[in-house]
């Protein structure tokens, strides 16, 4: 176990070995306890950030090559995002084995026919419930605006590239916006007709005729949000530093001017004030 004293918490040891051992492989003779104020950790990370890191703070130097970076994204909704995204692929897999025999071979992830029926309903619940939150932080970043009807208006515009012609993006784009809109309402739909066709706790509540149409809903519903989905995905791939925003949590400046310049220069005044 590695003695707390000669570890930095926030600065894994390299090669598996504590800190001290490393230090002291490299000859150094000061004293092995490593703390925040210590010259060898603050070399490594000269710019580290040490207040509680916000959404749309700027972070000073603080990419490798020494750019500032602004927070997009908190841990919090990166984890929020990140849980709703592995049960959407999972949901996505099983719903796909149950719609189609000749995707049936898909259920042997997760353990055969039985468990995947048993699991899909639960791991629906766990999205809707993740999602809804993701949602709640999001929603007032994707309520459409003026500008939003001007940028759809001017399509062409953007599936050619030609950004310096359109009105200043915010935050989200009217595409990000809407497709936002789109995955709230396939969720609502398919938590609904989720729970009429769960026969295990709810089927016997309901005609027969209305878990039919909820059947029909439920395959319609996720048909459009496994294709929003892959929409979703092609987006946070064709914009380059989209991912790493997910991921890490941080863009750089260029980034934010060329993709959502109003926000950039919302978040720049606003560090100003
Ligand atoms: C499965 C793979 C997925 C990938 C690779 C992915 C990737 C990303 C990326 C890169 C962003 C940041 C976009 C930006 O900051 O401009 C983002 C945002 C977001 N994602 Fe995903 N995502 C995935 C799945 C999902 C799923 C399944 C949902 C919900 C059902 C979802 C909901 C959202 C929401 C709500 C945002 C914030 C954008 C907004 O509020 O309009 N994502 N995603």
């Amino acid at each position: 176990m590695s003695d707390p004293t000669t570890s930095h918490s926030d600065d894994p040891p390299r090669d598996g070995k504590p800190l001290a051992t490393t230090r002291a492989a490299a000859g150094r003779s000061e004293p092995l306890a490593a703390t925040r104020d210590d010259p060898v950790v603050e070399n490594r990370r000269p710019h580290r950030p040490r207040h509680r890191v916000l959404d749309d703070t700027i972070l000073r130097d603080a990419s490798p090559s020494g750019h500032d970076l602004i927070v997009r994204y908190t841990p919090n909704d990166r984890s929020n995002h990140w849980i709703t995204a592995i049960s959407f692929i999972l949901l996505a897999l099983s719903g796909l084995a149950m719609f189609h025999p000749a995707m049936f071979w898909l259920s042997a992830l997760f353990g055969g026919g039985q468990w995947m029926r048993i699991l899909h309903p639960f791991i629906g619940l766990v999205m809707f419930f993740s999602f809804a939150l993701l949602a709640l932080r999001f929603w007032h970043h994707n309520l459409l605006d003026r500008t939003d009807v001007q940028w759809l208006k001017q399509i062409g515009d953007v599936l050619e590239n030609r950004e310096e012609d359109l009105p200043e993006v915010g935050r989200y784009n009217a595409g990000q916006k809407l497709l936002f809109f789109t995955m709230v309402a396939c969720l609502l739909l398919l938590l609904l007709s989720g729970i009429v066709i769960w026969r295990r706790y709810f089927s016997f509540y309901f005609p027969i005729g209305l878990i039919r149409l909820a059947a029909v809903v439920h395959a319609a519903s996720a048909f459009v949000l496994i294709v929003g989905i892959v929409v979703h995905i092609y987006a946070a791939l064709w914009i380059k530093g989209s991912i790493g925003a997910m991921v890490r949590g941080t863009v750089t400046l260029g980034w934010a001017r060329k993709h959502h310049p109003r926000w950039f220069r919302e978040v720049i005044e606003s560090e100003r004030r």
